[in-house]
């Protein structure tokens, strides 16, 4: 089988060879046109390419007439892309590019601390320029900053001129009985701003209670602000349970609130006991009473191991629970063992 088509296109090359020698339609060059360009020309008709916007011809004929022939002549015009000047460095940043031809873009990009005076991007244009022009990367700064109210700049030096150079710190410091809300300390940052400001906030307190059993001190002012102090103590016989001292804190309340605690009275008259490590004559080491928090162990026996281990008791408020292990023995039972005086048993 002869398909259609192909009688068809067999029947036109003959007609084309007995009408006389045309030239065909000319080669198609990359980046170059061609004028007039027609599917066919006459022997004799001219042809002229040249390269499109942004290319240029790096030698070879641009222009051919079409021959007896009828075959154009072989091309060697080579169109090249038009080159911008360099532009591969940009102090303190950096560019990405893969060419600097026509028509390819770069991007530019600046290092911490500076920022771009200019485009982020420029193209190579046809006529062999950056557009638009290249960008320089400028230190970044940021103005005197504002002091808020009630505070006063402790640290501040300014290292551009009046200005200061990104990253650079302040330190605001809070008027007496003032407290600060937020951080101490500003920093320059890269959008040539500081970061939050703090808040200083004049602060009370309410007047402190007097425990009971004791007596609070405190200066005597109308308000008591932040920072003032006061300062507790018990009567005696009571130990104060908190700090001596208190100080109005930034929240307008107290730091602590100490109370007095009763001492213990003794109910045993003679024991040795471990007290902070040592031993020590129960009756001679707190003659005075036991005071609130006071810590002992007690000795006790096991029986039938014939050995001795302790258990802890402690004073609070004017209260000691006597570990039940621990046996008091009458002066007069002189041949009875204390617990004290046996062997310490073995924890296993
Ligand atoms: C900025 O560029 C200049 C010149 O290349 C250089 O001396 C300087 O150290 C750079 N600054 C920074 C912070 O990189
Ligand atoms: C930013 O660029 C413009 C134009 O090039 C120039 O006039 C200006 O001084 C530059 N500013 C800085 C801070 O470099
Ligand atoms: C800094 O500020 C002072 C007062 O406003 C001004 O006189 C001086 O010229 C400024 N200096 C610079 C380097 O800008
Ligand atoms: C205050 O800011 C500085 C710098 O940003 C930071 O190092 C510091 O931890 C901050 N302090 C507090 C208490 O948030
Ligand atoms: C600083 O400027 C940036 C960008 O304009 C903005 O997003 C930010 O909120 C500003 N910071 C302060 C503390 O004003």
């Amino acid at each position: 089988m002869v398909s259609p088509a192909l009688i068809l296109f067999s029947s036109l090359l003959f007609h084309v060879a007995i009408a006389g020698r045309t030239c065909p339609q000319p080669e198609v060059l990359p980046f170059a046109d061609v004028v007039p360009f027609k599917t066919y020309y006459l022997p004799g008709e001219q042809i002229q390419y040249s390269c499109k916007p942004g290319y240029v011809s790096r030698g070879g004929m641009r222009r051919f007439t079409c021959p007896l022939s009828g075959m154009w002549p072989i091309n060697t015009l080579k169109c090249t892309p038009r080159v911008c000047p360099f532009a591969g460095i940009l102090e303190n940043g950096s560019v990405r590019y893969t060419t600097f031809e026509y028509p390819n873009t770069i991007t530019f990009t600046c290092n911490p601390g500076f920022y771009l005076n200019g485009t982020n991007s420029a193209k190579c244009t046809e006529e062999g320029k950056w557009s638009p022009e290249l960008p320089v990367c400028a230190p970044i700064s940021c103005p005197p900053p504002p002091i808020p109210k009630f505070a006063t700049l402790q640290v501040y030096k300014p290292s551009a001129g009046n200005n200061s150079m990104y990253r650079d710190t302040v330190v605001f410091e809070c008027l007496p009985h003032h407290a600060m809300l937020g951080n101490d300390t500003i920093t320059c940052t890269e959008h040539g701003n500081w970061t939050e400001l703090p808040e200083c906030r004049e602060v009370k307190c309410p007047f402190p209670s007097r425990p009971d059993n004791g007596f609070v001190n405190y200066p005597a002012k109308q308000v008591l602000l932040y920072k003032d102090k006061a300062t507790y103590g018990c009567h005696e016989t009571y130990t104060l349970d908190g700090p001596e001292e208190v100080e109005c804190t930034e929240l307008g309340t107290w730091s602590a609130q100490p109370n007095c605690k009763a001492s213990c009275i003794l109910s045993v008259k003679k024991a040795t006991v471990l007290y902070l490590g040592e031993r020590v004559k129960f009756q001679e080491q707190f003659k005075n009473g036991m005071k609130h928090g006071d810590k002992v162990s007690f000795f006790c026996k096991n029986k039938e191991k014939k050995c001795s281990y302790t258990e802890e008791a402690q004073c609070i408020d004017g209260f000691i629970e006597i570990p039940k292990c621990f046996k008091e023995h009458s002066s007069l039972a002189f041949w009875k063992t204390d617990a004290w005086d046996v062997k310490p048993c073995i924890d296993e």
